[in-house]
């Protein structure tokens, strides 16, 4: 059998390191890498640049047709474009992330970015992340990994990443965390769930060079079978 490109779906709770890690083993591989949160949030920042009120469903969707989003691959990253204009910090912003988890529980918003989804996978060596891969988008993806870590894991290393930057305790970051997870797993379009074919990996207690390294090792041995 020789080694052959294969979709890869990743999964799981905000925090768990799905896009770095999924970014560098896209770069090692090969990969394309497609990082369906920064899509959600494009669509975000595009009603919020539009003026639209993001509580409005109908008026959302509405803007749909007039949004060409692109994710265009660079060497080590992507950037992000809504009708040719560059918005890849901005999708990071304080606006677009308070406002994302709305906008991503509407069905029509999830049908557009689903079917870019696809289109865009289908040439195969494609590592997709988001909260819904392995469930609705890719059903056949040769591989899914439900990557998580502890509550604890997670809002300690977000912690690490803003206690320069902003004044914020633990356990405030705690809270946010688990408000996050519980709006992820209990929405009714498309909530985060652990497919049963799904690879677990936990990585609480694994450094991030160790959890790139295991999920490498993963796509290998996988497309090493087929
Ligand atoms: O992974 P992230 O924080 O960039 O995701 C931003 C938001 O989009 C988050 O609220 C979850 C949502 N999302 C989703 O509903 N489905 C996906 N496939 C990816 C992200």
């Amino acid at each position: 059998s020789s080694i052959r490109k294969i979709a890869v779906a990743v999964d799981g709770p905000a925090g768990a390191g799905k896009s770095s890690i999924s970014k560098l083993v896209a770069q090692r591989l090969g990969y394309l890498y497609i990082d369906t949160g920064a899509m959600y949030r494009a669509i975000t920042w595009a009603a919020l640049h539009a003026g639209v009120d993001v509580k409005d469903e109908i008026k959302v969707t509405a803007l749909l047709p007039s949004i060409d989003l692109r994710l265009e691959p660079t060497k080590d990253s992507f950037r992000v474009y809504v009708n040719n204009r560059e918005i890849t910090a901005d999708i990071r912003s304080q606006a677009v992330t308070g406002h994302v988890s709305q906008v991503a529980s509407y069905k029509s918003v999830r049908e557009f970015l689903v079917e870019k989804q696809r289109q865009m996978a289908r040439c195969g060596g494609v590592i997709l992340d988001g909260r819904d891969i392995g469930s609705v988008v890719l059903p056949d993806a040769e591989l899914k990994i439900y990557l998580t870590a502890s509550v604890d894991a997670r809002a300690h290393r977000r912690w690490l990443e803003v206690k320069d930057i902003e004044e914020v305790s633990l356990e405030d970051i705690k809270r946010s965390v688990k408000e996050r997870d519980l709006m992820d797993t209990t929405r009714k379009e498309s909530p985060l769930i652990c497919v049963p074919e799904a690879v677990v990996v936990d990585s609480s207690n694994m450094s991030f060079d160790n959890t790139v390294e295991h999920i490498m090792k993963l796509i290998i041995d996988k497309s090493a079978l087929l």
